[in-house]
């Protein structure tokens, strides 16, 4: 699947991408703030993610969307819906992006799409977010995509990154918000 905006075109992720995304995933500011991916990281770690995304892209029951963000013909982040139940209308939004491009709207740009398609396309009725708490631009992302906060959650993940223990912060939006 693909989505267009503006500036940016949301796809699937290659294996010819690997190195983007490795240049993305391989800096901690980037994956202290994310739960699964390690760091240092490695090309074999990004390899067999992408395997993943491929694989479950040809699923015929999809649960897992996983995107690439193409900025000016790079990968420079991802995009992703998990955990997707069409039966619930539920899924859960996450987002992360190469340090160089911060700043620019681009988060914005590419997790707003995300979040139309997921409503319009999928029919999804609940998204749920899982920043940690002192993820402060993420927190700030998702109130500018009108998520409302709901549960915090003290102590509730591990960043792999760093084995720090984080609180988080549960943003919900609904299809009606
Ligand atoms: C979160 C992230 C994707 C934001 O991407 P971005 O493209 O820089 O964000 P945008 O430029 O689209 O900003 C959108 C809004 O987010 C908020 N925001 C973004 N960066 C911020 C910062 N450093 N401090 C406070 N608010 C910030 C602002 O509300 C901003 O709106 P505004 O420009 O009108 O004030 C990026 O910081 C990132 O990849 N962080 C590391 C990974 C991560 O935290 N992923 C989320 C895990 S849940």
């Amino acid at each position: 699947m693909e989505i267009k905006t503006k500036r940016l075109l949301l796809r699937e992720i290659k294996q010819e991408d690997a190195q983007d995304v490795l240049e993305e995933l391989n800096d901690l500011e980037v994956s202290k703030n994310l739960g699964s991916v390690p760091y240092p990281c490695t090309l074999e770690y990004v390899k067999s993610l992408i395997d993943y995304s491929i694989q479950e892209s040809k699923n015929k029951k999809r649960a897992d969307y996983i995107l690439g963000i193409e900025y000016e013909g790079k990968v420079v982040g991802a995009i992703l819906l998990l955990m997707v139940n069409k039966t619930q209308g539920t899924g859960f939004l996450h987002f992360d992006l190469n340090r160089k491009y911060w700043g620019k709207g681009i988060g914005f740009e590419a997790t707003q799409a995300m979040v139309d398609y997921a409503f319009k396309k999928l029919q999804l009725k609940k998204i749920e977010s899982n920043p940690f708490a002192d993820n402060i631009a993420s927190c700030k992302l998702l109130e500018k995509l009108s998520f409302k906060k709901s549960f915090f959650i003290p102590k509730k993940e591990i960043s792999k990154a760093t084995g720090k223990i984080h609180d988080v912060q549960v943003y919900i939006i609904t299809r009606d918000d």
